[in-house]
């Protein structure tokens, strides 16, 4: 696949700054808020956790008959922005988005605790859903169903990684001085950029 490759040197960035993020006491610093698009001007968004990074980019796992992988399937792009407020950062990532490979989401979801993976069969995600009820109930005829056996991986339940063409590093300073920088992507080659605050 023809991704846009991340640079050492990013990848090194992120996860620096992703480490302070955790040791500052960050209670979520995987949750990045991700932003898609119908393609015809209708923007929405939602919290979803990282699962992987490297240089193809930045891996996240969904139901690809939600909203935001329907809006994926037809318009394949994304942003999404990382908070870390307890050490002063957020990064802003833009770029194309594209499934994992059936192998790499069927590890992933194999290392899944088994409630979980009961649950992605369970959910129609973003779905109407008439009582709570209704959805313990599929979990129920769900666990007997797969009583004894490993539970597989639902084909609507898959990575998506999304590979930047812009990152941008934000930096909290004193008198709203902020540092930011905004590595992007030309022809191949990165460059690296600050920008007023
Ligand atoms: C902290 C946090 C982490 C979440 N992680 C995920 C995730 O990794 N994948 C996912 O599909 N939904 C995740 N969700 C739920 C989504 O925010 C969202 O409700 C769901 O994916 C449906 O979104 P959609 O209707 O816009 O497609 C998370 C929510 C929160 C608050």
């Amino acid at each position: 696949m023809n991704r846009l490759k991340l640079s050492g040197e990013i990848i090194d960035e992120f996860n620096k700054a992703f480490k302070k993020a955790r040791v500052s006491g960050e209670p979520e610093p995987t949750a990045m808020v991700l932003a898609t698009s119908n393609g015809e001007g209708m923007v929405t968004s939602r919290t979803v956790l990282l699962k992987a990074l490297d240089e193809d980019g930045f891996v996240f796992f969904t139901n690809t008959h939600s909203k935001k992988g329907r809006q994926l399937a037809i318009c394949p792009r994304a942003a999404a922005t990382f908070l870390w407020k307890a050490s002063g950062v957020q990064v802003q990532l833009v770029g194309a988005v594209t499934r994992v490979s059936d192998e790499a989401a069927d590890a992933y979801f194999s290392t899944r605790d088994r409630g979980s993976q009961i649950g992605a069969w369970a959910s129609r995600q973003s779905a109407p859903l008439d009582s709570r009820e209704t959805l313990l109930q599929r979990v129920k005829e769900l666990e007997l169903q797969y009583e004894g056996e490993e539970v597989p991986r639902p084909p609507w339940w898959t990575g998506f990684v999304l590979s930047p063409e812009t990152v941008e590093f934000w930096t909290q300073r004193e008198f709203r001085l902020h540092d930011r920088f905004l590595y992007s992507q030309q022809s191949g080659v990165w460059n690296k950029q600050r920008l007023n605050p």
